[in-house]
């Protein structure tokens, strides 16, 4: 592989930072300071460094982002922006997103080019909870409370999983934290809707034992941790 794209691919930069890096003397391969961009390496054989730190070839990449609204949860989009668009090219990799939050919800999105963790994550089967905080329009009450536990049918008859819904403040506006395992097409906006009410802010702020990080402002990502990724799956 040239060591360009290498370094490229290990989100040291974009090919032509890379570049940059590579002729002025930054990178050394076992030892020795190469200035040649499309010098071949071999990432399980050389020992690749960048300012003398050491880098070690990632087969996958594993994101956590801090959703904004108005983009979606795709990689390419004639008209709006997408989460993918938000990474600037990010290691030169096919990312893509685990599942979808609509448009207009904000939090925790998980980011990956590992298609085998995208299915284990998504996967029904293997119940991976998340949490999500809401504002919404009227009162949330403990009938909503047991009717969400009981498991809710949707206006389209379909059977919702028991859910827990746990009323943070009750009024004209009600502040709420839902924790579902699974994921329909607007699946909290429908349940919701099933029980007369409307959704007027949404953001995911839990996937599996992980919790979305505040320090990351909309719009931030960075990578996962080891720790992180045996949280995600802690309950699956
Ligand atoms: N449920 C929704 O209604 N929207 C989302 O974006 C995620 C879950």
């Amino acid at each position: 592989m040239r060591l360009d794209k290498f370094l490229s691919n290990m989100g040291k930069g974009s090919r032509t930072d890379v570049k940059k890096m590579i002729t002025k003397g930054l990178v050394s391969v076992d030892g020795d300071i190469i200035r040649k961009v499309g010098f071949n390496v071999d990432p399980d054989k050389n020992e690749i460094c960048v300012n003398g730190e050491l880098i070690s070839f990632e087969k996958h990449v594993y994101l956590i982002m801090n959703k904004p609204k108005d983009v979606i949860s795709a990689r390419q989009d004639k008209v709006h922006k997408t989460v993918i668009d938000l990474l600037n090219g990010y290691g030169n990799r096919k990312l893509f997103p685990v599942g979808r939050l609509d448009i207009d919800t904000e939090g925790m999105l998980l980011i990956t080019d590992d298609g085998q963790w995208n299915h284990d994550l998504m996967n029904p089967k293997k119940h991976v909870s998340k949490i999500y905080y809401a504002h919404i329009e009227g009162r949330v009450d403990e009938e909503d409370v047991k009717a969400f536990s009981e498991g809710l049918i949707l206006k389209d008859d379909s059977l919702c999983k028991p859910a827990d819904l746990k009323i943070l403040s009750s009024g004209e506006i009600s502040k709420i934290e839902l924790t579902i395992s699974e994921g329909k097409y607007h699946q909290v906006k429908r349940m919701f809707a099933s029980r007369g009410k409307r959704v007027l802010y949404l953001k995911r702020i839990q996937i599996g034992g992980l919790r979305l990080d505040d320090s990351l402002e909309l719009g931030e990502f960075r990578d996962l941790t080891s720790e992180e990724m045996k949280k995600i799956k802690l309950e699956a």
